[in-house]
């Protein structure tokens, strides 16, 4: 495996993915909390930073323990921090180099280069600049304004290159990094989906035996295909509870439902929207209606899981994202991402957690859950917050209101996928506003709810844009909307990026 050292970049999780694509596995650790160095680490990347190395208290460690033992590249901030730790000089670049630029000098002997070609396109994001390399190390490619765009260390394998091959705008990205970890680390590329789903198997079979499992099912893609995983380990000991809580999206419960049933899965169904209505029941507050939502959810859940005996353990969807330790932007320290799939578990329900999904990045799940053959429209299913419709209804929540929003988000949702635009967009969605407007339909005149179509572009939710779907597409759609859903004559489209802005609008 591949070990990547985090400075805190906003880009170290897309390095992950990219060499997770060569079907080699690679863990992400902090730089301040290093694990133990076996012999299964074949090479060690070091990530960028938004510090400086120049900073006082920059983030800093040795790198003797890995430099001329292991293949060792340092990206962006990691090659600073090589070439400055070895006698070098980082400077400040007079401006700051952000975006595309062109490599018009390659050192093509290099086995870094491989496939990589003059003028290639790479995207850089640096406010310092490597001034000087240590004596006797080369330089191996340059751009116009970046003498040492990369360098190489002679008679070792340590690298060092200052743009973002991880990124998808350095356009021979990729091959720079399969050169890395498979070419000089000697990575084998055989960390495929086939592979983890009968390791994670034979695994949940030695840890959970026969011991009974609950879990509770949202729909989306990684409960399902944990679930799926924990049912063929153990089969009928894993009893899973699908929750209700009438803010799902316009005939989801009955559909999934089915798909569950189908995929032999043991689902109890519970249909609970009354409790959860009556718990928001005039909450306006974003917070409160999630907190309601939050308890009730642990409520209907606790009665299921009582009433199957002996459970000893919980399934969780948890994905690598939620468990990485990443480095805080504002300071050294490493902390913790608050663990959303777990915040929910109650005290009193003393279950052992398993969670075999808390490797894997979000494709990587879905590629999991393809080769397990589960139904595309669970794999490939935009992400759906857990407070559901709720959180998309601003202000309080009625039964009338979830039954409007419903239509609305469906024919929106249908459209998107009628168009074949819906494997284009992230996460899409309408918001129902609290806001009421003139309109005129045959001769008379109406005032009636606002709603708000939402479609964004994203990795991983942290950051957002929103999509230019085509005006004629969003001319449909609105029509459409205002001639079928009573209640609602005015439809608007929200063009805010996240940040500053987030992706619901609660
Ligand atoms: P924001 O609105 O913070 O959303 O930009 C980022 C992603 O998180 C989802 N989201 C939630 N998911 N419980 C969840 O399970 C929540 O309370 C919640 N709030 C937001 C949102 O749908 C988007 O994918």
């Amino acid at each position: 495996q591949i070990l990547i050292l985090d400075f805190g970049s906003q880009y170290t999780q897309l390095i992950a993915r990219r060499v997770r694509e060569l079907d080699v596995y690679c863990e992400i650790h902090p730089y301040n909390n290093i694990p133990e160095i076996t012999s299964d680490i074949k090479g060690v990347i070091l990530s960028g930073s938004p510090c400086s190395v120049k900073d006082d208290g920059a983030p800093d460690l040795d790198l003797d323990q890995f430099r001329g033992k292991l293949p060792l590249l340092g990206v962006c901030y990691g090659s600073q921090l090589l070439a400055q730790k070895y006698g070098g000089a980082v400077a400040p670049s007079e401006i700051r180099e952000y975006g595309r630029a062109n490599l018009n000098f390659i050192d093509k002997h290099n086995d870094l280069f491989h496939e990589v070609t003059h003028g290639s396109q790479v995207w850089m994001s640096h406010g310092d600049t490597i001034k000087e390399l240590p004596e006797g190390w080369e330089v191996i490619s340059s751009t116009s304004s970046v003498k040492v765009a990369s360098f190489k260390v002679p008679n070792e394998h340590t690298y060092g290159i200052q743009f973002h091959p991880e990124v998808t705008h350095s356009v021979e990205g990729k091959n720079l990094i399969r050169n890395f970890v498979v070419q000089i680390c000697g990575c084998s590329q055989d960390w495929t989906s086939d592979v983890f789903i009968d390791a994670t198997i034979a695994e949940l079979k030695e840890k959970l035996g026969n011991d009974k499992v609950v879990m509770g099912l949202s729909g989306g893609v990684d409960s399902s295909v944990a679930a799926t995983l924990i049912h063929r380990a153990i089969g009928e000991n894993l009893v899973c509870v699908f929750v209700d809580n009438g803010l799902l999206r316009k005939n989801e419960y009955e559909e999934v439902l089915h798909s569950y049933k189908d995929l032999g899965l043991n689902v109890i169904g519970v249909d609970a929207a009354q409790r959860f209505y009556d718990a928001l029941a005039g909450k306006t507050d974003p917070e409160d209606k999630r907190k309601a939502i939050g308890n009730t959810f642990i409520e209907v859940f606790d009665d299921e899981a009582h009433k199957i005996e002996g459970v000893k353990w919980l399934g969780q969807g948890t994905i690598y994202p939620d468990v990485i330790e990443s480095v805080s932007v504002n300071g050294p320290s490493a902390t913790i991402k608050s663990h959303h799939n777990v915040g929910g578990l109650p005290d009193f329900m003393k279950l052992k957690v398993v969670e075999p999904l808390n490797t894997l990045f979000k494709d990587g799940v879905r590629e999991v859950g393809r080769a397990l053959q589960i139904p595309e429209a669970i794999v490939g299913r935009h992400p759906f917050p857990g407070p559901g419709l709720a959180i998309r209804i601003l202000g309080d929540i009625t039964p009338e209101k979830v039954s409007t929003l419903q239509q609305v988000d469906h024919i929106f949702i249908q459209g998107l996928k009628d168009d074949k635009l819906y494997d284009e967009v992230w996460q899409a969605g309408a918001i129902l506003l609290p806001v009421q407007s003139v309109g005129v339909m045959g001769d008379e005149r109406t005032y009636e709810k606002v709603v708000a179509l939402r479609a964004v572009a994203s990795v991983d939710g942290m950051t957002a844009d929103w999509v230019h779907l085509p005006y004629e597409f969003l001319g449909k759609i609105s029509n459409e909307i205002i001639n079928k859903v009573k209640g609602v004559n005015r439809v608007v489209y929200d063009i805010s990026s996240k940040p500053p802005a987030t992706i619901e609008w609660e």
